[in-house]
Parts: structure tokens; C-alpha cells; sequence
């Protein structure tokens, strides 16, 4: 069934060897996990629907001069990357307290931050991902001051886009994260956005309702998740691509 070689499988997503040298394939799976994959379910459509939308927001900010992986989408599930030398970092952004963030600091969910916070992770699973800061960053050699600078610019970037791009569509940007990589063009590496923008690595409230329309909804067992991404898509203007994650039969 796999024609190609899987240069590495994640929770969410797997990765196969691209038709050129410096790309890859991402193909996008319905398997869902919440608390270091302690939580795991297949939720149907779930990575039709995160591939067509993460290459929206994608070729939004490439629009903008946000350079990422993305090059194009190749079917319901797979899109071409470019490949990069992932950064061990999950760069959280927030706006608003939730989650973990509500938790350590005793924040009501919900409540505006003063200003955007930035918060970096290792990335590492058994580790549960922790918290680190910029002095992990540098001492453990995951990256490099200017890298680290590049990647708070950056974000920050992308959280004022897509602040505006999601609250156009009567969404709440209430936080999110992402992951960078290294991109070699010779001896010298540019850091540019990788891995996914899609609801399972952002947090999305309607933004009348405060209605959660993201993973939230799978990690507190809320329900209705396939039905709140699809909203998303639809709210983004994406869903007639996509008439059969409508109907529940997906391929
Ligand atoms: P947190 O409040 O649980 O730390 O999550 C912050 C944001 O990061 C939220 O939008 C969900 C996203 N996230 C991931 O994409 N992957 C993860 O493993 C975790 C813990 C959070
Ligand atoms: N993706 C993470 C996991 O599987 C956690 C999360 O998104 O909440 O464990």
C-alpha cells in the first residue's frame, strides 16, 4: 500500500520521502491523542480536514512573507514540503489564558493577556514536553540566539495574521503552536515555519459564543469535533472543496 519510504511517523501525521531531493510527503492521519497520547481515538475526516486547512493558512502567510515548508497540496491527505531540520521547540503564542496556561498561573480560561506571551517547549515526549527557557535553548544547543529571535519575530507575525484572519471569520484566536525548522542553502540555515496550523495545534473560540471549535473539544471530551473543524473550514470559505468530509464518507 505505501509506495514510499516513511522517513518518520508522528501522532498525527507521517512522513515519506518526496519526489525530489529536499522535499517530503505529510500526509495527515485521523488519529487523534491528548495528554502525551495517554488519549487516543481515530476520528474520521479529521486529516482531510487539517491538510486542506493548514494549507490555507500556509499559503496565507507565504502571501505574506511568511516563508514555511508548504509547497503544495497533492490529494484529500498529503501535501508536498519541503524539508527541513526540525528545531525541538513547540513556540507557543497566546492572547488569551487557557489550558496550561490558565493551570500554572491559577488564570481564569478566558481571561485577556496584558500583552502576547511567547513560551517555549522541548520537544520531547517522554519528557512530557516541558517548559524551557531561552537559556535551555542556547546552553542545550537546540538553537541559537538569532534563531531564537527569528523564531519570537516570527511568531509574533503570525499571530497578528492570523488574529485577523480567524477574527474576519468570527473566530477568536486564543493561542496556539508551532514549530519551526532549518532550511540549508549551504553552510548557512534560514529558519522558516514547518509542521501544521490547523485546530489541533490552535486554540479557536467563536468568537460571539466563546464556543470551543478546537481539539479542546476532543481532549475534555466535549464531542462534535469533526463537526467544529468543519466549521472552521467552512467559516475560512473552504468546505466546497471538500463536499465529502460533509457527508462523513470520507476516503
Ligand atoms: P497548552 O495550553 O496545553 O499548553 O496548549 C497551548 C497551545 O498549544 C494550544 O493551542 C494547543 C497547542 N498544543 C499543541 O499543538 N500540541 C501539544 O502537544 C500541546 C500540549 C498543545
Ligand atoms: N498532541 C499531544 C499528545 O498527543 C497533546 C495535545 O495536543 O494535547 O499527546
Amino acid at each position: 500500500m505505501n509506495r514510499r519510504k516513511k522517513i518518520y511517523e508522528g501522532k498525527a501525521k507521517i512522513l515519506y520521502e518526496g519526489p525530489e531531493p529536499g522535499t517530503l510527503i505529510q500526509y495527515f492521519k485521523d488519529d487523534a491523542t491528548a495528554f502525551n497520547a495517554q488519549k487516543k481515538a481515530v476520528l474520521e475526516g479529521k486529516g482531510v480536514l487539517n491538510n486542506r486547512i493548514s494549507e490555507f493558512v500556509m499559503t496565507r502567510l507565504n502571501s505574506i512573507g511568511v516563508q514555511n515548508h508548504f509547497i503544495k497540496r497533492l490529494n484529500l491527505r498529503e501535501q508536498l514540503i519541503r524539508e527541513v531540520e526540525i528545531i525541538p521547540l513547540e513556540v507557543v503564542c497566546r492572547n488569551i489564558a487557557a489550558g496550561s496556561m490558565s493551570e500554572r498561573f491559577g488564570l481564569p480560561e478566558g481571561q485577556a493577556l496584558p500583552r502576547s506571551i511567547i513560551e517555549f517547549y522541548f520537544k520531547d515526549d517522554k519528557l512530557g514536553d516541558p517548559l524551557v527557557t531561552e537559556e535551555h535553548i542556547t546552553a542545550f544547543n537546540w538553537a541559537s540566539t538569532q534563531e531564537i529571535d527569528d523564531m519570537l519575530a516570527t511568531t509574533l507575525r503570525v499571530n497578528d495574521y492570523l488574529s485577523g484572519m480567524f477574527g474576519a471569520v468570527g473566530i477568536t484566536l486564543v493561542d496556539f503552536k508551532i514549530e519551526y525548522g532549518r532550511l540549508w542553502e549551504g553552510d548557512f540555515a534560514r529558519v522558516i515555519l514547518a509542521d501544521e496550523i490547523s485546530p489541533d495545534s490552535c486554540r479557536l473560540w467563536d468568537a460571539t459564543t466563546n464556543e470551543k471549535l478546537d481539539k479542546d473539544r476532543f481532549r475534555r471530551d466535549m464531542g462534535g469535533v469533526i463537526e467544529s473543524y468543519t466549521e472552521v473550514a467552512r467559516r475560512l470559505g473552504i468546505m466546497k472543496d471538500m463536499p465529502r468530509v460533509i457527508e462523513g464518507g470520507v476516503a
